[in-house]
């Protein structure tokens, strides 16, 4: 396997994407948080599927964690995800350090505002506008390209390509499936924080997310009722203490009277230390 470069500057970034794109290449941006894992692997996959030069960020972002949540103890091991990058396909990743993304105070920020405040936003009201500001950043010292974001984390990708759209930025924005351990739970770097004990109950959140399918398929268009079976099921388990089960317009986020068309079921849950989040998509016109 072929090593990846890691550059730390936003110069030595654009100076390989200048070149790839002169030579006529499609370039692709996964930007990621690092402490990677098949997740993440899968969206580099898929880049290095459409294009030429696959550029993965790393960047653990202090503007989109609030006082009190995990910063400082958010997972990093480098070396291990240059390692992961490689194998998965990708041709440079970009590490800046701190000072290289901030290097005075931002007084400039980009909020999607109405979606920034629904679902996650209300239990963490500056985290979106951290998110947007600093994959803003990213898409500048980027320029043309793809980029490609999990349904995972799907108000974020919602958020993201309202806010590349209405600022005219040149990237297209893609979406990708969640990836999953074999007992449903989705990956994510804060699933190491699950102790032994707490790890089988992590998976109640899609055990809910089922439930809640389940009960659109077998006929209900009421969204209290997919939504109170969706809470029954978290609530059912100990180790789990609830922050939404919802079900959204997949398109608006906003929530309908009467169930149509195609929908997202949103849940969010605290299992231990960890504050977990999952989706999943449904088309009641499909049924
Ligand atoms: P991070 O949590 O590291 O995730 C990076 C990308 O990987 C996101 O697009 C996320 O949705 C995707 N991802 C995470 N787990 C996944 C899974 N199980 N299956 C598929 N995709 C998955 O999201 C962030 O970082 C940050 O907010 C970021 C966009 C990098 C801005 O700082």
């Amino acid at each position: 396997m072929n090593a990846v470069p890691v550059v730390e500057r936003a110069c030595e970034l654009r100076a390989a994407l200048d070149a790839a794109r002169r030579d006529g290449g499609a370039v692709g941006l996964v930007p990621t948080m690092g402490y990677l894992h098949e997740g993440h692997q899968s969206l580099v996959a898929r880049s290095a599927g459409e294009n030429d030069l696959t550029v993965v960020s790393i960047f653990v972002n202090p503007l989109q964690f609030a006082e009190g949540e995990d910063y400082g103890t958010y997972p990093r091991d480098l070396d291990r995800d240059v390692k992961m990058c490689a194998a998965a396909g990708a041709g440079l990743v970009f590490a800046p350090l701190t000072e290289e993304m901030y290097p005075q105070t931002p007084i400039t920020s980009v909020a999607v505002n109405g979606l920034n405040a629904v679902l996650e936003g209300r239990f963490r009201p500056t985290h979106f506008d951290g998110v947007t500001t600093v994959v803003a950043k990213l898409f500048a010292m980027f320029g043309p390209g793809r980029a490609y974001f999990g349904e995972k984390d799907y108000q974020q990708l919602a958020i993201i390509r309202r806010m590349a759209a209405d600022l005219s930025m040149p990237v297209e924005v893609v979406g990708c499936p969640t990836f999953r351990e074999s007992d449903g739970l989705a990956m994510s770097s804060r699933n190491v924080y699950l102790t032994a004990e707490e790890r089988p109950a992590a998976t109640v959140l899609w055990r809910s997310l089922q439930a809640g399918r389940d009960a659109v398929v077998e006929g209900s268009r009421n969204p209290d009722e997919v939504e109170s079976v969706m809470a029954a099921v978290l609530a059912a388990e100990p180790m789990a203490s609830t922050d939404y089960a919802a079900v959204v317009d997949a398109a608006t986020l906003d929530r309908p009277d009467v169930l149509a068309g195609e929908l997202r079921l949103l849940v969010a849950a605290h299992v231990g230390k960890a504050r977990l989040i999952d989706n999943l998509g449904l088309d009641v016109d499909q049924l």
